[in-house]
């Protein structure tokens, strides 16, 4: 798809958005749903499972694995190969725009005696990939080919039999947290991951869920150890996958920016790794009201009931990074209608996401007329309430699709429109992006 001709998009200011909004399924939990089922004894049932480009890419890969994996009605259907039982896969697995796809599963066949080979677009084959492959060499595994710094294409090699290790997590990074204890599943013993940073513990629960033995411990300085047993049996469990907070994340502030809009959000994930951008709206004064919090399979989820609001700027402190890291492009297009200025600190790992995510917003900000200011780690960014002079910008999204679906959402409340160079990439995360927000109201074309 991103071979083709880009397609530009265009969104302009609307009038109030009104009615309610399903949002797709959570991506980090639909991709370990594909991946912990394929490998599962037994059937895993899935119901709500993102159907995005990144996510079908993890399908496909565990098909090439041995997995069966079939969509019958609304409910996806795994049968998986058993844990230890992977096939070698016979061509190179494509993982497209997808990190958590391909970082996850290079810990899955990183404990593996078999040759695998991983290719993706543009955007993932600038991404660094030895976060992920310095663990796993202390596992024993071999790289047979990789581009220079670690990027892809790369070829992977496992041991005979791999080596438990302790490994300490030295950024803040769920796929790294995640590939270690995924390869930890195919060695004998325990393998133990301590997290400095506590990131979204989508791994750990879901783990737990299949029948892992693992244990999370936190000491006198707040670190998480998670010790896990390796080879344990996994059983296919069914699974309802809760709507996804990143996602959410666009209607959400649509809504917060729109002047007298009234949005409904159903069913979004509020596990408190992950609702970092809900807090800071709601600092920033936003008016939202959580309307039926419940637990759905062992995760926390609400309604949301978004009105327009009259923002203003805060301090969001480095500590919150790892429960928003998906959400700061939206938060600054929040912040360019708040009064008074948005600080972002602790932004570092922004530089290695789909694009370098800073620089892509500084830049579209700056373009529609924003003042703003990009450090290394931080962005500030002065509002402007009513969006007055704003607007009237292109916005190069580089292969990004919260790059794309943050400056569509400013468009809706800026003076002019705001333009984005290609909208293909959104399928990766939310495929029906567009038509959801039209539904509302929004005026995209
Ligand atoms: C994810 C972890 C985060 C996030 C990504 C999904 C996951 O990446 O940005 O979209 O599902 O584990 P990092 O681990 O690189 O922070």
């Amino acid at each position: 798809m991103h071979d083709a001709a880009p397609r530009p998009l265009s969104a302009a200011k609307s009038e109030s958005l009104t009615g309610r909004a399903r949002v797709p399924g959570d991506k980090s939990i639909s991709h370990r749903a594909l991946m912990f089922g394929g490998l599962a004894a037994g059937q895993t049932r899935i119901t709500g499972l993102l159907e995005g480009e990144d996510v079908l890419r993890t399908g496909a890969a565990m098909r090439a694995m041995g997995a069966q994996i079939e969509r019958r009605g609304d409910e996806w259907v795994v049968s998986g190969t058993g844990n230890g039982a992977l096939l070698e896969p016979k061509e190179a697995l494509d993982f497209g725009n997808a990190g958590t796809g391909v970082r996850l599963t290079m810990g899955l066949v990183g404990s593996y005696d078999m040759e695998t080979r991983f290719i993706g677009d543009a955007s993932l084959s600038k991404r660094p990939m030895g976060r992920v492959l310095d663990p796993l060499r202390e596992m024993g595994l071999q790289v047979l080919a990789a581009e220079p710094g670690d990027r892809l294409p790369i070829t992977l090699r496992g041991p005979k039999h791999a080596a438990p290790i302790t490994y300490r997590v030295p950024m803040p990074s769920a796929q790294v947290k995640s590939a270690v204890l995924i390869a930890a599943l195919n060695a004998p013993g325990i393998t133990t991951v301590i997290e400095p940073v506590a990131t979204r513990d989508h791994t750990e629960k879901m783990l737990a869920g299949f029948g892992a033995s693992l244990q999370v411990d936190i000491d006198g300085d707040g670190v998480r150890h998670i010790r896990i047993e390796g080879q344990p049996r996994l059983t296919g469990q069914t699974i309802a996958v809760p709507g996804d907070p990143s996602s959410a994340a666009f209607p959400l502030v649509a809504a917060v920016i729109v002047p007298g809009s009234d949005v409904i959000i159903e069913n979004m994930l509020m596990n408190p790794t992950r609702t970092g951008l809900l807090t800071t709206l709601l600092e920033m004064g936003a008016d939202i009201t959580i309307v039926d919090r419940r637990n759905e399979g062992g995760e926390d989820v609400a309604d949301l009931r978004v009105r327009g609001s009259e923002l203003k700027g805060v301090i969001v402190p480095a500590e919150r990074a790892p429960s928003m890291i998906d959400e700061y492009p939206v938060l600054a297009v929040a912040a360019c209608f708040a009064e008074g200025e948005t600080l972002m600190q602790g932004l570092e790992e922004l530089r290695v996401k789909e694009s370098d995510r800073l620089s892509a917003v500084a830049n579209g900000l700056k373009v529609n007329g924003v003042d703003c200011v990009e450090g290394e780690a931080t962005l500030a960014v002065t509002g402007q309430p009513g969006g007055k002079g704003l607007g009237g910008g292109t916005v190069e999204t580089h292969l990004d699709h919260r790059i794309a679906m943050s400056f569509l959402v400013m468009g809706l409340a800026a003076q002019k429109p705001v333009t984005i160079d290609d909208q293909a990439m959104i399928a990766t995360s939310f495929p029906d992006f567009t038509d959801l927000m039209r539904r509302l109201g929004a005026r995209i074309d």
